[in-house]
């Protein structure tokens, strides 16, 4: 038992220290974008659901902004209810690979 215990307290330290340096990867995250374009990728940048809505371009934007802005959805700082759904589902290393992805667009 006290076995198990000293285990789980290491994989613990182990995930903190995985979660301190999260490095994007731009490769990694392109099978991970591909439910973005639906809405980011459309020229002009218009969504149609609910409702015809105007899309932010994030492409060619900085990976800390793309980050904390997705951050901010995930932790509900920011209210959007389409990407507050979509940040959720992302883990950290989704973000930084997505945001390393769209800042190396032009
Ligand atoms: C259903 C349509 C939709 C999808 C799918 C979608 N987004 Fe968004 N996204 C939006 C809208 C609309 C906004 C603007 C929301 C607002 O006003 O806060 C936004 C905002 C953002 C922002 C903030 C941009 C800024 O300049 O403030 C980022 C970053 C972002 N999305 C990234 C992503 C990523 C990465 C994905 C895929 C994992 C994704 N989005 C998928 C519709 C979408």
């Amino acid at each position: 038992m006290k076995k198990l215990f000293a285990l789980l307290a290491l994989a613990g330290v182990a995930n903190l220290a995985a979660a301190a340096d999260v490095v994007g990867n731009a490769k990694a995250a392109e099978n991970k974008v591909a439910m973005c374009i639906g809405c980011h990728g459309i020229p002009g940048y218009k969504a149609t659901f609910p409702e015809v809505y105007q899309v932010p371009m994030i492409g060619g934007q900085t990976a800390k902004y793309i980050e904390s802005a997705l951050n901010a959805y995930k932790k509900g700082e920011r209210k959007h209810p389409s990407m507050r759904g979509i940040a959720a589902g992302l883990s950290d290393q989704d973000i930084a690979d997505v945001a390393a992805y769209y800042a190396q667009q032009k």
